[in-house]
């Protein structure tokens, strides 16, 4: 008997198509400094940093469903932790501004090996674009520092270009994991001898 081969395919979930909306969050009870993660998955890399910060606050976002029902099985009862499935860019601005005009220090945002979306015509999915980049600049403060990791050379040569050609053009590149904590697709990355690109970037002061 021919045994059937079982391919299993992770289908990419276009962010643009997932609606969800968040309007109730105003922030954490204390004012502790908050990290956030953008498409967290299993949340690995937010408890890590947990152990290291635990009086810090968490915000994790993910886009799949299920996976997000995963991150709240584990970590909803958490009272420093917060998770919003659906999708990141959507939900920005009402999740993370209430805590900024409350003073709350936003203290790093994550955007640990986001989908490439390679092709041309899907590059508008991609998290960090122009638009989304010149929208947040009227209201992110500047000392708010975004870290992004990728395995992908190519994505990150275009995200700087767009970066260098934004408010968000204080960049610095850096080696090794952030927090010295690989994140579950990096750790798979490295097993494989592969390399990953890093950068931190902000907005600059004299941009506004
Ligand atoms: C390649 S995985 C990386 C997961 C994790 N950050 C890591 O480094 O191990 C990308 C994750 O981002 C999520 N994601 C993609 N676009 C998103 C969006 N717009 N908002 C929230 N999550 C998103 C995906 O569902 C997926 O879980």
């Amino acid at each position: 008997m021919k045994l059937k081969r079982i391919r299993r395919i992770r289908k990419h979930v276009n962010p643009l198509a997932v609606r969800k909306e968040h309007r109730k969050f105003k922030g954490f009870k204390n004012k502790n400094p908050i990290f956030v993660d953008v498409g967290a998955y299993r949340g690995e890399f937010m408890n890590q940093l947990f152990q290291k910060f635990p009086d810090h606050n968490y915000i994790l976002f993910e886009l799949r469903t299920l996976a997000a029902q995963k991150l709240e099985q584990l970590y909803g009862n958490r009272e420093n932790f917060a998770i919003f499935d659906g999708d990141a860019g959507r939900n920005w601005r009402s999740i993370l501004e209430p805590s900024i005009k409350k003073g709350v220090k936003i203290k790093k945002i994550f955007i640990n090996f986001p989908d490439p979306w390679f092709k041309e015509k899907h590059k508008k999915r991609r998290f960090i674009n122009e638009s989304f980049l010149r929208e947040i600049a009227t209201w992110m403060p500047t000392e708010i520092v975004f870290v992004f990791q990728t395995d992908q050379q190519f994505l990150f040569e275009e995200i700087l270009e767009v970066l260098e050609g934004s408010p968000f053009n204080d960049i610095k590149f850096f080696e090794g994991s952030a927090y010295g904590i690989p994140t579950n697709w990096e750790q798979a990355k490295l097993n494989k001898g592969e390399k990953i690109w890093r950068m931190e970037f902000r907005k600059k002061p004299t941009s506004f």
